[in-house]
């Protein structure tokens, strides 16, 4: 399928938590939930997913605009310019806060990309990802000096120094109630469980005492 060689193409360079198998991870649970929800056409859900991550201005070396321009480009040239706007309306709003947005008829395809993303974030995968991501970016896996609040985003952002585990309060444990529908708020709490698992172990072996 061209639109898999665009983006394996597009992703090059990215940190190995957003490689391709990620796409092919969100592919999937996006499938699921709108097989689940019924509610969009499964091959514009496939394509969003797909394309959800080819512009990223934390990684790609263009700007944005750019970015968005090949999109076109690409999906003008496989005659899929009748999508263009759904999806680029979800590409460009799934990292985004929910909240800051105005309902549109085209955000189901929004929604169900989003909920797909955020859960290969939280679970045994997104612990993954995210020492991985805090290893590219060479942070500490943790720091015992940050003091972690359920809900201390700001305070975090603030003091400047950040660590993996930090991010775990800044967003992953933030994200099981940011789900967008029923399917996705189910297989998030599984998912949700094990962060704090997680965190539990991580604290139990970091705090041995003999
Ligand atoms: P999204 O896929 O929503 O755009 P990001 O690009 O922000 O998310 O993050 C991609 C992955 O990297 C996610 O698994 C996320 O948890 C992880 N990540 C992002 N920022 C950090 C950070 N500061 N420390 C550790 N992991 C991070
Ligand atoms: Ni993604």
């Amino acid at each position: 399928m061209k639109t898999e060689e665009f983006v394996r193409q597009r992703l090059e360079g990215y940190d190995s938590g957003h490689d391709w198998w990620h796409i092919v991870r969100v592919r999937k649970l996006a499938l699921f939930i709108n097989e689940m929800e019924s509610l969009a056409d499964p091959f514009e859900v496939d394509i969003a997913a797909l394309l959800h991550d080819t512009v990223d201005s934390k990684f790609a070396v263009r700007d944005t605009d750019e970015g968005y321009q090949l999109i076109r480009n690409f999906m003008d040239s496989c005659g899929m310019s009748d999508l263009q706007e759904k999806v680029l309306n979800a590409i460009k709003n799934v990292s985004f806060s929910s909240k800051n947005r105005k309902e549109n008829p085209d955000d189901s395809l929004l929604w169900i990309i989003q909920d797909a993303d955020r859960l290969d974030a939280i679970g045994a995968i997104g612990i993954a990802r995210a020492f991985n991501y805090g290893g590219f970016r060479n942070n500490k896996i943790y720091d015992p000096n940050i003091i972690n609040t359920e809900n201390g985003e700001k305070e975090f952002s603030k003091q400047g120094a950040t660590s993996t585990i930090s991010h775990f309060y800044e967003k992953l444990l933030l994200l099981k109630s940011g789900m967008n529908t029923p399917t996705a708020k189910r297989l998030a709490e599984e998912r949700h469980e094990f962060l704090e698992l997680f965190l539990k172990q991580f604290y139990r072996e970091w705090n041995f005492n003999i």
